[in-house]
């Protein structure tokens, strides 16, 4: 494959799994959840196979920065952040950087969807985790985790629960399943730590809460490589997640520079891997 045909195909992947430029044309049931009145009317034209719908304008400056709720899109991550998942795989493979690639936080599956493109496209074979309830979020969990007070997308976002199999279907959709692609169904706080991963290159955090974020960070940060990649999408939009980043960081030490990549999402590159048992 030529570079210039390996840039168009990644462009294509990520332009295909936003829908970007893709009028969605009409925004089904999905929002009107936030309208509480509504909801029980939403609930009975579900069981008839029906949705209330409502005409929206498709604004690409949203799919770019990751900022709507797509209804047809296989991510809700945006052009941007897509592009630093390139532009990290591209180095992991450029250095020989050692390890897997995981995602904790996965909804239809597209980010990870791209991350196995863009390995394909470099000819590059890494084994790829899924880890989701794929059932949705938790409930908050505030007696441990009060920084998730309030933060009801359990309830409040029924769409996030996207089952196994559909997340499936659409790695088939774009040809792009196969052994090294592994699914982790449950919730982190049972999962996480017996994932049998030794070495991780790409670690990509994007489970909302502080109670996933953390989840997540505590048995897996210790296993990224030098010279891998920790990509958190909620950074900068929300705050629950942002403080388990810092608590993370400040009690092990990590001073590796955060850097922001379109105001929400944020990487950092390890250069130190720290004591897995502290
Ligand atoms: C915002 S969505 C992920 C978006 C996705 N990465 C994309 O490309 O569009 C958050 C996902 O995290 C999952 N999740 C959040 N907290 C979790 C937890 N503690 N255990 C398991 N899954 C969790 C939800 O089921 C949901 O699929």
């Amino acid at each position: 494959m030529t570079d210039r045909a390996r840039e168009l195909y990644i462009d294509l992947l990520a332009r295909m799994l936003t829908r970007y430029g893709f009028s969605d044309g009409v925004l089904t049931e999905a929002r009107f959840s936030r309208v509480p009145f509504l909801r029980p009317v939403q609930a009975q034209f579900r069981k008839k196979g029906l949705v209330v719908a409502r005409q929206e304008p498709y604004d690409s400056n949203q799919r770019e920065y990751g900022l709507d709720w797509p209804e047809h899109a296989e991510t809700m991550v945006g052009l941007r952040r897509l592009d630093n998942l390139h532009q990290c795989i591209k180095t992991i493979v450029a250095e020989s950087v050692p390890g897997d690639l995981v995602e904790t936080g996965v909804w239809r599956g597209g980010a990870s969807i791209f991350m196995k493109g863009v390995l394909a496209a470099y000819g590059a074979e890494r084994d790829l985790w899924l880890c989701d309830s794929f059932e949705g979020l938790p409930s908050p969990d505030t007696s441990n985790f009060p920084q998730d007070n309030g933060i009801r997308l359990d309830k409040e976002a029924w769409y996030l629960a996207v089952s196994e199999a559909d997340v499936a279907r659409n790695f088939e959709r774009y040809g792009l399943l196969d052994e090294h692609v592994h699914f982790v169904k449950g919730w982190f706080r049972d999962t996480l730590s017996s994932l049998t991963v030794d070495e991780i290159s790409l670690l990509r955090l994007d489970g909302d809460l502080y109670e996933s974020t953390i989840q997540a960070l505590n048995p897996l940060y210790p296993r990224i490589s030098v010279g891998g990649f920790c990509v958190v999408d909620d950074y900068g939009n929300i705050e629950a997640c942002r403080q388990a980043v810092h608590d993370y960081r400040d009690k092990h030490g990590i001073t590796d520079e955060i850097v922001d990549v379109d105001g929400s999402g944020v990487f950092w590159r390890v250069t130190e891997r720290i004591d897995r048992h502290n």
